[in-house]
């Protein structure tokens, strides 16, 4: 477990799944840490979408080069199965990331860029044509589904902040407050929650600031407000709950190589070749069906991003 062996549960190979008993004894563990409080105590405006401030703009112009080979992954089981550890080192978060309180929310864009801006969300995804686009997201638990993700390519704001030359990375952080967001308290993971790309990745077209799915905004447990979709990569490095970007010289530290080097690296390319150092990343388990089917180098996305390695080391690239 997670906060034992500082190793997150989703590390754990969906073919080593925790039996049931001990599964629903570390839900009474995690309850008794006041990180279990029931959706029963939540507000029901909580849950109004219909709300939303910027409800008008879904459903989003679809974008029709982006095309999945298996069908969707229906919306109830995408919302219900979920890796959000502000909210438990467990799936079923949903109903606890309710206490997300997402207006207001600002983002804070900065460091080595000609434009910083601090924008309210609802300024920020107004500033751009969303579009939906229907992505592959593979977990490096081996598990995956197949999202319509709505809202706009990170290249548009990095040209809207003009970054400088001295700019090599990006850094992501989200939102820190234990009061939200109970699993905060465990004071084992380096929280904030911080993932990176280099410049060069920010480039094209592919990595996607996601502000709402299934033609709707985004529900908390998907990371509302705005959280990243980087589809060629491994979800961990896909961060939620975006509140601060910004444009650094060295490469960011995310939260699972801070925790776990030997497993867990900045770039984390999909590679089914590559195993983890636990078990293989060959195959696939697709969430809706429980089908396992061969896992595609970069997931599917070769064309679109293999010449970023072209002549990288291919030492750590696929973890
Ligand atoms: N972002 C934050 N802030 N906290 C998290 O725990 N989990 C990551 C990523 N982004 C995580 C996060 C992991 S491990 C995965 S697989 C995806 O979110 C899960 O996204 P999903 O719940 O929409 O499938």
């Amino acid at each position: 477990m997670a906060v034992i062996h500082r190793r997150p549960s989703w590390a754990i190979s969906e073919a080593l799944a925790t039996p049931e008993d001990v599964f629903l004894n570390r839900r009474a563990i995690l309850a008794g840490m006041g990180l279990g409080l029931a959706a029963a105590a939540l507000p029901r405006r909580a849950r109004a979408e219909e709300k939303d401030p910027t409800a008008d703009l879904y459903p989003a112009r679809r974008n029709e080069a982006y095309k999945l080979d298996r069908p969707l992954t229906p919306e109830e089981v995408n919302a219900n199965y979920n890796n959000f550890y502000e909210y438990g080192s467990y799936k079923e978060i949903a109903a606890n990331a309710q206490q997300l309180q997402t207006r207001p929310w600002e983002v804070a864009i900065g460091g080595l860029v000609d434009k910083p801006m601090t924008i309210a969300i609802d300024d920020l995804i107004r500033k751009f044509p969303l579009e939906t686009r229907l992505y592959r997201h593979r977990c490096v638990e081996a598990w995956s589904m197949t999202i319509p993700w709505s809202g706009f390519p990170l290249k548009s704001l990095v040209a809207m902040v003009a970054p400088r030359s001295d700019a090599k990375f990006i850094r992501f952080e989200t939102f820190l407050d234990p009061k939200m967001a109970p699993g905060q308290n465990d004071f084992l993971y380096p929280w904030p929650y911080v993932e990176g790309v280099t410049i060069e990745e920010a480039a094209i077209d592919l990595p996607f600031l996601v502000t709402g799915a299934y033609d709707k905004p985004l529900a908390r447990q998907f990371g509302a407000p705005i959280r990243l979709a980087l589809p060629w990569k491994y979800g961990f490095k896909s961060i939620k709950s975006i509140r601060k970007i910004d444009f650094v010289a060295e490469q960011p530290l995310g939260l699972w190589e801070a925790i776990q080097p030997s497993e867990y690296g900045f770039w984390a390319n999909v590679n089914p070749e590559v195993p983890h150092p636990r078990w293989s990343q060959a195959r696939e388990r697709v969430l809706q069906t429980g089908e396992l089917v061969p896992t595609q180098l970069f997931n599917g996305y070769a064309a679109e991003v293999s010449h970023l390695y072209a002549g990288k080391d291919p030492a750590r690239l696929y973890m």
